[in-house]
């Protein structure tokens, strides 16, 4: 997936914009990630891939 792409359909949020956002304010959950960004807040069918990012990014895997 590319930083271009949007990853959350509802909040039309890109995946670069929540990798930024991951990055710059250290985040680890996808509850933080909702607060900060409201990405996922919507359908919520774009959670797994937020959790997805969110492990890539925090070396969770
Ligand atoms: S696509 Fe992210 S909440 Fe619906």
């Amino acid at each position: 997936m590319e930083r271009e792409e949007t990853l959350c359909h509802c909040m039309e949020i890109t995946k670069g914009e929540l990798e930024d956002a991951i990055k710059e304010k250290k985040l680890t959950t996808v509850e933080q990630v909702q607060d900060e960004t409201e990405a996922g807040t919507g359908c919520g069918s774009c959670v797994y891939d937020i959790q997805d990012l969110l492990d890539e990014i925090n070396g969770n895997r």
